[in-house]
């Protein structure tokens, strides 16, 4: 039997394949400090339990393939908080963000077309892509530079008579940059002198520390170029539930998407009842995230500076720091800390940045940390990456 060439050359996860060698290292009574994936450790607000089992239905049922009326309603009065003029109809309900990226590439790019990324970018970008049969053209931005904007002549440069759109992360994983209003308006003067579609994906937009806040796409420009990507999964520490958002304010875009939709034909039920629940709590809730996470990136930041030839940025918001070390190939050193390293029987595991680069050979010194443990952790696994380095630096 032979498997479709489109599976063979599906990306693994690059946050995933090292799994194994964590899962050995547990066995071996190691224990092993996660900061490869983003997947918080703040417990799930309880109206999200609650919502759910005060629904009174006898049946779990197929929700509209657009997602239950009161959900989107509840999720246009949050956009419209933030200055996202959004109607329930311009929302689809998806099976988190990452249903909701798959649905916009398919929308808008045909198998062989182009899709210009920032990258280091989040890395399933390339999974969709490839499920697709769409070209990922890479802009880089720089360790060096503080992973901002690259410079528009790279854009221009990456430019084909195939490209469809740009996609991009803001507040970006895996960098923690925030894009500044003057940056988000040259993407945006870039992508409309050459008609091309912006997928911002916003899932970190309540993540942005120092006071600062995200600026929305969608308030700088109401176009029909504009497709955001939203979720609840880091927001609400909801990453289970699989609910995520589609939004645009074109017509034909979102009739499109709600083919794909209603060919799956409903997003999940019961996560969406508990949603309308997470829905109601406000930025007070989001603003004591919030400082959860910019105590713990000002720890890792701090304790990440203590270690001889690194470079990084202090990030500006979401939960991730990329690093440069003075590493050849990061991979390797992430793997060694696995099988190799421990001090008193633990260790860490962080995620290798190649992944993360479609340029082949891009980011092989560089990590990726997610800040989602408790402080004490983070300080105790941030010691142990300090030792683990010293250690594998001399035994090179
Ligand atoms: C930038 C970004 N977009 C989308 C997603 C997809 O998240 P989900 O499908 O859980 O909503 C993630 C998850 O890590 C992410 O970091």
């Amino acid at each position: 039997m032979k498997i479709s060439s489109r599976g063979v050359n599906m990306p693994a996860s690059p946050i995933r394949k090292l799994v194994p060698y964590a899962e050995i290292a547990k066995k071996r009574g190691i224990k092993v400090y996660h900061l490869n994936i983003g997947q918080p450790d703040i417990p799930t607000p309880e109206v999200f339990f609650n919502a759910i089992r005060n629904h009174s239905e006898e049946v779990v049922a197929y929700s509209h393939s657009a997602g239950i009326y009161n959900l989107r309603e509840a999720f246009s009065k949050y956009y419209r908080s933030w200055g996202i003029d959004v109607s329930p109809d311009e929302i689809i309900v998806t099976n988190g963000g990452s249903e909701a990226i798959i649905f916009a590439i398919g929308s808008i790019a045909d198998p062989g077309d182009e899709l210009i990324v920032i990258e280091p970018f989040y890395a399933n970008y390339k999974g969709f892509a490839s499920m697709l049969n769409v070209k990922l053209v890479p802009v880089s931005a720089n360790v060096t530079d503080g992973y901002r904007l690259p410079p528009i002549e790279l854009f221009e440069k990456a430019l084909s008579n195939k490209t469809r759109g740009i996609i991009f992360s803001n507040p970006s994983n895996p960098t923690g940059v925030v894009y500044t209003r003057e940056e988000l308006e040259a993407l945006l003067d870039f992508a409309r002198a050459h008609d091309l579609f912006v997928i911002t994906d916003e899932v970190y937009r309540e993540f942005v520390f120092d006071g600062k806040n995200t600026v929305p796409v969608l308030s700088l420009d109401e176009s029909e170029r504009i497709i955001i990507v939203d979720s609840i999964s880091k927001r609400y520490s909801a990453c289970g539930a699989r609910v995520g958002t589609f939004l645009t304010k074109n017509k034909e875009l979102y009739n499109t998407v709600m083919k794909f939709a209603q060919a799956r034909l409903s997003p999940p039920t019961m996560a969406q009842v508990g949603t309308i629940g997470l829905l109601n709590l406000g930025k007070d809730y989001t603003d004591n995230i919030r400082e959860e996470y910019q105590k713990r990136r000002d720890i890792v930041f701090e304790e990440l500076s203590k270690i001889d030839g690194v470079i990084m940025q202090k990030p500006e918001g979401a939960f991730y720091i990329s690093v440069k070390l003075p590493v050849k190939n990061s991979e390797d050193f992430v793997r060694w800390m696995l099988t190799d390293f421990d001090v008193g029987g633990e260790t860490t595991m962080v995620a290798p940045l190649q992944g993360f680069y479609a340029t082949p050979g891009m980011g092989a010194s560089e990590i990726r940390i997610a800040y989602v443990l408790s402080a004490e952790n983070l300080r105790k696994a941030c010691e142990i990456i300090r030792l683990g380095l010293e250690k594998y630096l001399g035994s090179l």
